[in-house]
Order: structure tokens, then C-alpha cells, then sequence
């Protein structure tokens, strides 16, 4: 039948243009795609081998390091914990498998002293992690083993705490050039934006108006502390210049660790004198930080490029701003007075928080086990695959 014949001519048409259509896709889409991929690949890891400079740089490496990661763990012995293991490390939370929560890299992450991991267990670590100084084995127990160190203290106040020696392959301070730059924040910052401003009204006439709790003595505290309390009082509940008790707050009093006290205590100021010990680029500690999550404005002296990383420009208030102390209490007894004004320095917690401030938060003490983690995670993805492409190369070359 014409018609049947017909059919077959349609029928034989289409298989042949299915045909050519398969061959063409795969000609000029999938085949490319395998050169493609490798190139990507290439691509990738070697962005992971420069270092971030702002937030979503630091986000975007920890993803890619998590893609090519897989599933694969990451284990982490503490040898010496110092303060960190007494206080921090019964914060954590952990899976079922005894991996970090919270984490999208699969990390053990154990305290262990030293002298007490047996052989086989220095051998299946991926990283060793110190606090301060060293207490480390003399050699690495097996290829690409890391050994990390952790200090928070300032170069100038604890030289011994580091790294001299070059064992460590990985540093995680306050310092934004170390591996492993890890901020003071202690908690999601997200929630300080959520935190009430002092309210002015519970101040009453000649009441001080400014907070200060230091345990060391410097030359500038000495010096800024007997200036400025020539002109207005200061309540200062430290060692340093003590002239009120912590039971001058008894709601305070009552509270159990001796942070939250000092904490409780800050927040019934309107600002809080955040004196660091030493200037040295990227040291605030908490003195900066808590401040904000207790609704109270910062006086900074500290860090050089402080104002890189505040949540916003007008979130602190600056002494070296004034010109000498007596315009700087001029300042701020002009906002004790102006509600409007003080409230000004609180509009942060409306708005969309600095880069830098972002970076702080994410690189901070808060998320520190994760981004050591990852930083394992990233140098095992990085030697791997180079030293995948040394083997290639080794092969292209031999000719015997
Ligand atoms: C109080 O502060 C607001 C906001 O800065 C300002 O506009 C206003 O003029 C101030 N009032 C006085 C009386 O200084
Ligand atoms: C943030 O915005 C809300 C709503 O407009 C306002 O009630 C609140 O006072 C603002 N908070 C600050 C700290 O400015």
C-alpha cells in the first residue's frame, strides 16, 4: 500500500534526523563539556589557592572547598588546649557519627593530650591543634599531616605565644594574615541587631554615664582614665582604677559566671570604654564586640583599622575623633542629653552590616572548629590534586 509506504519513508526520516541531531549534540555540546570539565576543575582549585579579602570570598572558598571535599572527613586531635579546651570546648555540639554539627565539612574534633594518643591515632590525624605554644611531636606522623596553632594574645603582650619554631603549617588568630583569621565574636552577631539601645531615661542626674572594666594597668589607660575623670565620673569596676563595686548592681550580682556579671554590669551604661591593651592592626577583643550585643555604644582606643570592620561607621565612637579629652566629654554629654543623637549611633542594627564586619563574623572564635576544618579540608584538596598533576605530568614526559 502506498500508504504503508509512506509511513516507512516518515518513519526511516525521523531515525535518520534523530541520528544526526544525537551526533551533532554530541559533537558540539557533550564533548566539550569532558575538556571543559577539566579546565573547570583547574579553574576551581586554583581559586582556592588565593587567599579571600572580603566576606563572599571566604564564603565562596569554603563551597568550593565542600565540593570537592565530598564526604570525606576531616580529623582533628587538640594536644595542648590551654584556656580553650576549660571554657569553649564544652560548647560544642556534635552528630550522632561525632562529627561537628553545624559544620558541611565531616570534622572529628577531639581534645587529647599529647603524650596519651597512641601511635595509630597520630597516624589517622588529618591535623594537630595547639593553643598558644607549642606541644607538639617532633615530626609529622605521617604526609600531610598539619599541625595548627591557635592564639588569640597580642604580639606585643605574648611574643612567646608565636610561632617561632615553624612547625605550624596553619595559623588561627586575630590577624587577618594569618591562614586562619579568627575575630573575638563569640556569637551569631546576627541576633545584636535584635538587642534594645540603653535607654537614656533610666539615667539620673549626675549618675556616671560611662562604664570601664580593665584587669591590667598600660600607660594609656593610666593616662586616658585620669584625664577624662577631671571632668565627668567614670564607673570603673576592674583592677584598674576600681571605684565601684559589682554590688552596686545587685540583679548583676546574682548572675552565676563571672562574664555574664561584667556583662549585666556594662549594659546598665550608655557607653563603655573599650580600652584594648595595645594597638596593633585587627586586635578587638571582646571589650569591643560585647558592647554591641548589650546595647551600649563603644569608645574605642585599639586596633588602627578598627573602623574597616565596625557594623557600620557610626556604631563607636573614636577618641583619637576629638581633639583633646574635654571635647570628647563635651560629645558625649551633649548625646546623654539628645536622645535622637544617642539613638543615631544605634541605627546599625537597622541596616545592612558592613563587609567587613561580615568577615569578622564569619572568621570569628564562633565558628573557628569549622573554618579550622575547612582549612584542612582546602590544603588536602589543593596537594591532592596537584600532586595528581605532577603524576601526569611525570607520565607526558617519560619517554623511555
Ligand atoms: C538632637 O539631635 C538631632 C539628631 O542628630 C538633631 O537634629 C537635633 O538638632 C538635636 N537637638 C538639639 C537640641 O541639639
Ligand atoms: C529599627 O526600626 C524599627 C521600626 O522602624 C524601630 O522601631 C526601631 O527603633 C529601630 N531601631 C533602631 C535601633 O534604630
Amino acid at each position: 500500500m502506498p500508504c504503508s509506504k509512506q509511513l516507512v519513508y516518515i518513519f526511516c526520516m525521523i531515525q535518520a534526523f534523530s541520528f544526526l541531531l544525537y551526533a551533532t549534540i554530541k559533537l558540539i555540546v557533550i564533548e566539550p563539556i569532558k575538556i571543559d570539565q577539566i579546565d573547570h576543575t583547574a579553574k576551581l582549585i586554583s581559586q582556592l589557592e588565593i587567599k579571600p579579602t572580603n566576606f563572599a570570598g571566604w564564603k565562596k572558598r569554603h563551597y568550593i572547598t565542600n565540593y570537592f571535599n565530598k564526604d570525606r572527613k576531616v580529623k582533628i586531635y587538640i594536644t595542648r588546649g590551654d584556656w580553650y579546651t576549660n571554657q569553649d570546648y564544652r560548647e560544642l555540639e556534635f552528630n550522632p557519627d561525632g562529627t561537628l554539627a553545624n559544620c558541611e565539612i565531616p570534622c572529628i574534633w577531639k581534645a587529647r593530650e599529647i603524650n596519651r594518643l597512641t601511635f595509630r591515632e597520630l597516624k589517622s590525624a588529618d591535623a594537630l591543634f595547639c593553643v598558644n605554644q607549642p606541644g607538639l611531636p617532633k615530626k609529622k606522623a605521617r604526609k600531610g599531616q598539619k599541625f595548627i596553632q591557635y592564639t588569640l594574645e597580642p604580639k606585643t603582650h605574648c611574643p612567646e605565644c608565636y610561632d617561632k619554631s615553624h612547625m605550624f603549617d596553619i595559623h588561627a588568630t586575630y590577624d587577618e594574615n594569618s591562614e586562619v583569621p579568627t575575630s573575638y565574636i563569640r556569637m551569631d552577631s546576627k541576633k545584636w541587631k535584635l538587642v534594645p539601645p540603653f535607654k537614656l531615661t533610666k539615667l539620673s542626674q549626675g549618675e556616671p554615664f560611662v562604664s570601664f572594666i580593665a584587669s591590667h594597668w598600660t600607660k594609656y589607660r593610666s593616662e586616658f582614665i585620669q584625664s577624662i575623670m577631671n571632668y565627668i565620673p567614670i564607673a570603673s569596676f576592674g583592677e584598674v582604677f576600681t571605684n565601684t563595686g559589682w554590688e552596686s548592681h545587685p540583679e548583676c550580682l546574682r548572675l552565676d559566671d563571672f562574664f555574664d556579671v561584667k556583662n549585666c554590669v556594662i549594659s546598665k551604661y550608655p557607653f563603655y570604654l573599650a580600652i584594648e591593651n595595645c594597638q596593633e592592626n585587627d586586635y578587638s577583643t571582646e571589650k569591643l564586640w560585647d558592647t554591641f550585643n548589650l546595647g551600649v555604644v563603644p569608645i574605642i582606643w585599639g586596633a588602627p583599622n578598627t573602623r574597616s570592620y565596625l557594623p557600620h561607621p557610626k556604631s563607636a565612637i573614636f577618641i583619637e575623633d576629638f581633639e583633646n579629652t574635654k571635647a570628647l566629654v563635651n560629645y558625649l554629654k551633649y548625646l546623654v542629653s539628645n536622645e535622637t543623637a544617642y539613638l543615631e549611633y544605634h541605627q546599625w542594627r537597622n541596616m545592612t552590616s558592613s563587609d567587613g564586619f561580615k568577615k569578622k563574623s564569619y572568621m570569628s572564635m564562633y565558628n573557628l572548629e569549622c573554618n579550622v576544618c575547612r582549612e584542612v579540608a582546602r590544603l588536602r584538596v589543593v596537594e591532592e590534586h596537584n600532586e595528581y598533576n605532577f603524576m601526569m605530568n611525570d607520565f607526558e614526559t617519560d619517554d623511555s
